[in-house]
């Protein structure tokens, strides 16, 4: 098995607006903060969770494109869509949006426009079309600076959903107590946790608020799990669905 993993991502900015034609700086900081969570090497890293793991999992905008040649990782495309909704058509360029690049080869990541404060959305591996797997993201919620939001602008909304694209749920596991995440070492919890609710019990113990999978402000997230990492890193092992990448 490998160690570190790269992942090659390609960022598909689809936009209506100036606004939405978010910077190169805001992309690249997107790129810097999913490296800095998934290794561990985030500032806001802590002793608070034993379990807390570097993931060995990273992240670069691809160098070369579909057809072979030098790229930057990151396409414009212009739509005549004000907004977006979770139906997937910004994966489309007969929807006004932009094709996927091969999804066995790159983690294709969409960001423009959602409606109804959706602040991202990704597929499960396997759960979908190929044509639609990655992640899309809001441009108000992406990266830490340019159009990003607060408290939203710290980059972790794509932390929480490459988490699902690499088969992580949410820390509840959706439902009441009893309900698994399918991961070990996460706290059994009833509920999402918003803000910061730090010390909030749940199913008999803390929550872990500061779990990237739960539904905590940015600025209060911070970690990912040993038997996340296993979770994930699954995938990438032989016969693992992203072992392609
Ligand atoms: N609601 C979204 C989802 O379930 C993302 C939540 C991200 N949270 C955050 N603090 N950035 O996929
Ligand atoms: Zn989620
Ligand atoms: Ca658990």
């Amino acid at each position: 098995s490998r160690s570190v993993i790269t992942i090659p991502v390609v960022v598909h900015v689809v936009y209506n607006t100036t606004a939405q034609n978010i910077s190169d700086a805001q992309i690249l900081s997107q790129i810097q903060v999913l490296n800095e969570d998934f290794r561990r090497t985030n500032s806001d890293a802590d002793n608070k969770w034993a379990q807390a793991a570097d993931t060995e999992i990273e992240f670069c905008l691809a160098t070369v494109d579909p057809n072979g040649n030098a790229t930057s990782g990151i396409t414009r495309t212009y739509t005549s869509v004000s907004s977006f909704s979770t139906n997937d058509a910004m994966k489309y360029s007969s929807q006004g949006g932009k094709d996927a690049w091969p999804t066995d080869q790159y983690l294709n990541m969409w960001v423009c426009n959602i409606s109804g404060g959706i602040l991202g959305y990704a597929q499960f591996p396997g759960s979908g079309d190929f044509a639609t797997d990655g992640v899309v993201m809001g441009y108000k919620y992406f990266g830490t600076v340019g159009q990003a939001t607060a408290p939203f602008d710290g980059g972790r909304t794509a932390t929480h959903e490459v988490g699902h694209w690499l088969n992580l749920r949410h820390i509840w596991g959706d439902g009441a107590c009893g309900q698994d995440d399918f991961v070990g070492d996460t706290p059994e919890s009833d509920a999402a946790n918003y803000g910061c609710a730090t010390g909030h019990s749940s199913c008999g113990s803390a929550d872990m608020v500061e779990n990237y999978m739960d539904y905590s402000d940015d600025a209060c997230m911070n970690l990912f799990t040993a038997g996340q990492k296993a979770r994930m890193q699954a995938l990438f092992a032989p016969g693992g669905f992203r072992e392609s990448l």
